[in-house]
């Protein structure tokens, strides 16, 4: 039966390159070319307890100091750099014989990954998920296996923040010889009518056994209530080594169609029985809907014409850099959705599956984007991996080949897209492709007329033009507004590096969120828009640099805190009535003089108040909106939203109190108590009444007790440089943010909150008893299996500390004594001797440590740096500690185990693993 674990868990993790080769000399070189023999930080050997413990996802370089002086601006003035991770785990003997693979959601930037002493994997792309067969080179038992990732950040890939390390989850699946293979479901619902709907089912089912194997596949359909609603077998057979893919059509009637606002999953169970016995299984989610577009009309789901509504976004959060726990993704999906947003841009790269699970959960639309425009084998397998992984989601309506290339209006990238674009047809052939451009488009022998869509990256001057020319071809705004606020902020400020709210504000090739959306709202061949971006991210600080280190384009700052355009989108895209006030109404000593104030509003008309006296009362025309120059007193500014007549909607912001104390909102009235939950935690600088006071920005700390634990703070300024990982954090214009992830357990966290000169607040996040994820657990003691023994064994006694010349393959050999014991010292009377070199740090050899042989026999003598230390006589396997107290240690022992040998014994010498311990 199929087993996925978590591998998240305990890594050991060093910022900075590792030895590799660590000695020049003929045994060292010669060996690490070995299978297994890799050396130094990828041995198993290496000792890395000093190292520190990190628990994935981890992304190391938002955690570094911002540097003007080495970070790049684009990158968010954090550097990168290289570095070293190490896991240790068990495998049980009863794992021996199946199949075996790590799968890797994504590593930033160049993964090397080693595996038990072999590099079984380099990924140079920073947003692919890969899957690494280790099923012939694991142990099972005593053993432990080693898993070493390289990574190299000091590549880049894009031009924003994109973190460092492993920054994705790792999985450990194990199959039985016979299974599904990996990926190896692809569930294809076509609807024939109204009434009825065929679930078309590819299974690839791979027999790994040495036999032929008679299997029956049951694919079983669940719907979201949990009933079975269909279930076809087949039955059939596959050769040792060989795959076969089974096609099945499953019939639905009437299934519960996926839509935005109602998104409805259903699960296919994929189970492979041989001989009635089931041998594995795995379950897919997916959806049942239509996807349509029409170059007049624009885009279909269901059949239900859908204005693209969407934002483009990278994948960083407030904290957390790109290491987001699942539940950042569910809380940054559930924000753009109350926007009234129902699709999302991966721009620009394939994204981690946890964000279009989250994506099909809620119901939000994906264009889900390939990273390297590029043609080659390379190029290819990134982008078939991306359809592979992705092409089950209900959510992913769109696959994008590229983003704004120097090559997309010219004959070598129409060539270039017709590859990629035959690729992607094999794997998936129900999804419009299209290329994201910022020119070329009205060049015939470019890549526009060959994709399905032409992506507009700004341009919205060009849209009528290139309707006239390519009237068939549907049009997308694949990249729109680029247009600049500061949260609660109303007045630009060049020296600050702050914008104004008042959708004025905007890069030279970008629009207004006004003028962007008219253009695209009043032009039904237009299918929608994606702006830049929902979310502010890390780098990019365009139009400013140091000491800006995130972008002023966001919709919602870093932390997912809206700015005053959430508002107007939201009077956009939303049905109900929106009433935004645009201004703050706490303007100290600015009695007297005009403020400016606006609507984000989708009522017909709107009237002024302020403190109860009638100001204004104006039509409003929705792309325009309204603003006034309001002489500021303080007290109440009110407006109220009329449509046909009818007030439908008050809106009010008032003068308050200077900040008394702190209010605290979550993500979710709960965690669970896997360790793995988590949520954002807000906090609100709120007036003795309780009201929010946007101008505060007092220093606040943070304590927490119970089973949870802040993984990082952030405030949602662009130009703040106090740490994420901190247990404190300013206030930006009154608000800052906790990522609280839960802790195994069930205590409930008690969060204290405490603001400089401010009432302190407690709050109790409760946490639920929820069963902990499957996980494979580390193992942090150092083992030293790889040793060398003499080849033939003597009958003499020799010198036990004979020198062993490096260029020598010969006279000794490498055996691994996790194995047990050697078949060539059976019925041999005579001697053998074990040899092994091992570093030693400095707090090991001051932690009394000692040899523990997990199993030895024989007449023996163990030598440390050429002394003797023990001798003893053991007639069968035991267990065997020898305490190095008292020994000078240097920086490498180099310990020899003579060991005397009677034909009538059994198995005589080092018959197992050997670790170093600490007492
Ligand atoms: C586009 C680009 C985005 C971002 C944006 C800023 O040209 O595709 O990645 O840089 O400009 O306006």
């Amino acid at each position: 039966m199929r087993e996925r674990l978590s591998m998240d868990k305990d890594w050991q993790f060093h910022l900075g390159d590792a030895v590799l080769l660590n000695d020049n000399s003929h045994d060292a070189v010669y060996g690490n070319a070995k299978a297994g023999g890799s050396r130094g930080a990828a041995s198993i050997e290496w000792n890395d307890n000093e190292w520190e413990t990190v628990q994935l996802p981890h992304d190391w370089s938002y955690k570094q100091p911002f540097d003007r002086e080495n970070g790049v601006a684009d990158f968010g003035y954090n550097t990168r750099g290289m570095g070293w991770y190490r896991k240790k785990f068990k495998l049980d003997p009863a794992d021996n014989g199946k199949q075996l693979l790590l799968e890797f959601d994504g590593i930033a930037t160049h993964a090397t990954v080693y595996f038990n002493g072999s590099i079984l994997e380099r990924n140079f792309c920073g947003y692919t998920s890969f899957v690494i067969d280790v099923t012939d080179r694991a142990y099972f038992g005593d053993r432990p296996n080693l898993l070493v990732v390289k990574v190299d950040a000091t590549v880049s890939e894009g031009w924003w923040y994109e973190g460092a390390g492993i920054y994705r989850h790792v999985w450990l699946t194990k199959k039985a010889p016979v299974h599904i293979a990996d990926r190896g479901v692809w569930v294809n619902p076509i609807k024939q009518s109204n009434a009825k709907w065929l679930t078309n089912v590819e299974t690839t089912i791979k027999n790994e056994s040495e036999e032929i194997a008679a299997y029956q596949l049951i694919s079983r359909i669940e719907d979201a209530n949990g009933e079975i609603v269909a279930e076809q077998r087949t039955e059939g057979s596959s050769e040792a080594g060989k795959s076969v893919v089974v096609k099945q059509d499953l019939p639905i009637e009437h299934p519960v169609l996926w839509d935005v606002d109602d998104p409805t999953l259903y699960k296919l169970h994929s189970i492979v029985t041989i001989n009635g016995q089931e041998v594995d299984s795995v379950v897919t989610n997916y959806g049942y809907r239509t996807i349509r577009i029409c170059p007049d009309t624009g885009f279909y789901l269901n059949e239900r014409p859908l204005k693209i509504k969407g934002t483009c976004n990278h994948q960083d959060h407030a904290g957390v850099g790109v290491a987001l726990p699942d539940g950042i993704q569910e809380y940054r999906i559930g924000r753009l959705k109350e926007m009234g947003s129902n699709a999302y841009r991966c721009a620009h790269h394939n994204p981690t599956p946890e964000l279009l699970d989250a994506c099909d959960r809620l119901g939000m639309l994906v264009m889900d984007e390939n990273r390297n425009f590029d043609s080659s084998r390379e190029g290819l397998l990134q982008l078939e991996n991306m359809v592979t992984r992705d092409r089950n989601h209900p959510s992913v309506v769109f696959y994008s080949l590229f983003n704004e290339e120097p090559l997309q209006g010219t004959p070598i990238g129409r060539k270039m897209v017709k590859r990629m674009m035959r690729a992607v047809r094999k794997l998936d052939s129900t999804r419009p492709i299209l290329g994201a451009m910022n020119g070329g488009v009205m060049e015939d022998e470019g890549t526009v007329d060959v994709t399905d869509i032409a992506g507009f990256n700004y341009m919205n001057g060009g849209y009528d033009k290139f309707k006239e020319k390519h009237p068939n071809q549907p049009i997308i705004g694949s990249e729109t507004v680029s247009s600049f606020a500061t949260r609660s902020n109303y007045i630009s400020d060049t020296e600050q590096q702050v914008f104004e709210s008042y959708d004025r504000e905007k890069a030279s090739w970008g629009n207004t969120v006004r003028e962007s959306w008219k253009a695209i709202n009043t032009r039904d061949f237009v299918m929608g828009t994606f702006v830049w971006t929902g979310f502010d991210y890390r780098g990019e600080p365009t139009p400013y640099e140091w000491p800006s280190v995130s972008t002023h384009f966001g919709i919602l700052d870093t932390c997912g805190f809206a700015k005053d355009p959430y508002y107007l989108y939201q009077a956009f895209w939303l049905d109900e009535p929106v009433l935004h006030i645009v201004a703050h109404w706490n303007w100290r000593g600015k009695e007297g003089q005009t403020v400016k104030v606006m609507t984000h509003t989708n009522c017909d008309e709107v009237a002024l108040y302020l403190n109860d006296v009638f100001v204004d009362r104006q039509t409003i025309d929705i792309y325009e909106q309204h603003e006034w120059d309001v002489v500021y007193e303080p007290g109440t500014l009110k407006m109220e939203g009329y449509k046909d007549g009818q007030l439908v909607k008050v809106s009010e912001i008032t003068t308050t109190d200077e900040a008394h104390t702190l209010r605290i909102e979550t993500q979710k009235p709960f965690l669970l108590g896997d360790g793995r939950d988590a949520m954002a935690v807000n906090i609100y600088a709120v007036d003795a009444e309780g009201r929010f006071v946007p101008t505060n920005q007092s220093k606040v700390s943070f304590s927490m007790n119970g089973s949870g634990q802040i993984l990082g703070v952030g405030n949602g300024n662009p130009n703040c440089h106090e740490p994420d990982n901190a247990m404190e954090r300013s206030l930006f214009n009154g608000c800052c943010q906790l990522i609280v992830q839960s802790k195994v357990g069930q205590e409930d966290i008690e969060l204290t909150v405490q603001g400089e000169g401010l009432q302190s607040v407690s709050y109790v996040i409760p946490v639920n008893a929820a069963e902990e994820m499957p996980f494979v657990p580390s193992i942090s003691e150092r083992y030293i299996n790889n040793w060398l023994v003499t080849q033939e064994p003597t009958a003499e006694r020799p010198d036990p500390n004979v020198t062993i010349h490096p260029t020598d393959m010969n006279s000794w050999e490498k055996v691994d004594v996790s194995f047990g014991a050697l078949q060539m010292l059976r019925g041999v009377n005579g001697y053998v001797i074990y040899r092994n070199r091992i570093p030693m740090s400095a707090q090991e050899k001051s932690s009394n440590p000692y040899i523990w042989f997990h199993s030895i026999s024989g007449d023996i003598e163990i030598y440390i740096d050429g002394k003797l230390h023990l001798k003893k006589f053991i007639p069968w396997s035991v267990d065997l500690e020898v305490p190095l107290q008292g020994v000078e240690l240097d920086d490498q022992v180099t310990i020899s185990v003579l060991i005397g040998i009677k034909p009538d014994m059994y198995s005589h010498g080092i018959n197992g693993s050997v670790s170093i311990r600490m007492k």
